[in-house]
C-alpha cells in the first residue's frame, strides 16, 4: 500500500449479473461497515444493463458504481455503444477503460482506450485505465517495457490523482488462479509510477491508485496488498460473491 493514498477495492462483474444479483451489491453494502469505511473505497462495475439499479441500490452507502467502458464518442449515430455522460447519468463515477478483454477481443488499441479514458474524464467519471502484459511478453522479459507502452499510449495528458486510475492486471493472471509474486507486483507498481511521473508529472503521479488485478481472492490478498505502491484491486470473479469481496476489502485496511 502507500500509506498516503486510500485504497479503492473495485469489482468488475463482467457479462455477469442479472437483477436478482442486485443482492450482491446489497450484501455488500451491509457488510461495509465503519471500520472498513473509514479506510477504504469500494466500487461495483455491473454490466450497464443493471447501473442504474445498482446505483440506486447503493444510494447512501458510499459504495460507487461504474462502467466496464464507455464510447469514445459523445453522442449521436452509435448503435449499441453507451457515452460516458450515460453511464454518469445512470450514477457511475467510475468507468474501466482498455480491460484486456476488450483490448484482445475487440481489438482496442491504446489510442482507443486513451480516447475513452479522456470521454470518460470529461463526463466527470474516473477511468480505471487497465494495462497489462501477455504471457509470452512477461516470459520474454518484456513486461515491463510493454506495459510502459501501453502507459505512454492510453493515459490521457492533464490527468491528476483525483481523475484517474490505473489498474495492472496481467492477461495470464485473469480468472487463471495465478498471481505474479510480490516481488515482480512491486517491480511493476513502482515502474508504472515513475512513468506516469513523466506523462503527467511527479506530484500528480505519486497520488494516482495503482490497483493489481487478476485472480485476487481472500486468501492472497493481504499479500498482494501489502505491496508497495499496490492501493487496492480491481476484482473479477471474487467480486460475485459479496463474503469474498468484502474479505479483499478488509484485506486493503490493514
Ligand atoms: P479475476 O479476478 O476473475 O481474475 O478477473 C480480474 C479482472 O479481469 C478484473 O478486471
Amino acid at each position: 500500500m502507500t500509506r498516503s493514498i486510500r485504497p479503492l477495492v473495485a469489482g468488475n462483474w463482467k457479462m455477469n449479473g442479472l437483477k436478482a444479483d442486485l443482492a450482491i451489491a446489497a450484501e455488500v453494502a451491509k457488510g461495509y461497515d465503519a471500520a472498513l469505511k473509514r479506510g477504504v473505497d469500494i466500487a461495483i462495475c455491473p454490466p450497464a444493463t443493471l447501473l442504474f439499479t445498482t446505483s440506486a441500490t447503493l444510494i447512501g452507502t458510499r459504495i460507487a458504481t461504474g462502467g466496464q467502458d464507455c464510447s469514445t464518442q459523445g453522442s449521436g449515430a452509435f448503435t449499441g455503444e453507451l457515452s460516458a455522460a450515460m453511464l454518469a447519468d445512470a450514477g457511475a463515477s467510475f468507468c474501466i477503460v482498455g480491460h484486456s478483454e476488450r483490448r484482445t477481443l475487440h481489438g482496442e488499441s491504446n489510442a482507443t482506450v486513451k480516447a475513452k479514458a479522456e470521454a470518460a474524464q470529461k463526463a466527470l467519471l474516473v477511468p480505471i485505465v487497465c494495462v497489462g502484459e501477455t504471457k509470452g511478453e512477461r516470459e520474454a522479459g518484456k513486461a515491463l517495457a510493454i506495459v510502459e507502452e501501453q502507459l505512454r499510449g492510453s493515459i490521457p495528458e492533464g490527468s491528476t490523482a483525483g481523475t484517474l486510475v490505473v489498474a495492472y492486471e496481467p492477461v495470464w493472471a485473469i480468472g487463471t488462479g495465478l498471481t505474479p509474486t510480490a516481488a515482480d507486483v512491486a517491480e511493476m507498481h513502482a515502474a508504472i509510477r515513475t512513468e506516469l511521473g513523466l506523462l503527467i508529472g511527479k506530484a500528480a503521479a505519486a497520488g494516482v491508485r495503482l490497483l493489481y488485478g487478476g485472480s485476487v481472492k481472500p486468501s492472497n490478498a493481504a499479500e498482494l496488498m501489502n505491496v508497495a505502491h499496490v492501493d487496492g484491486a480491481l476484482v473479477g470473479g471474487a467480486s460475485l460473491k459479496a463474503e469474498e469481496f468484502l474479505a479483499i476489502a478488509r484485506a486493503c485496511n490493514g
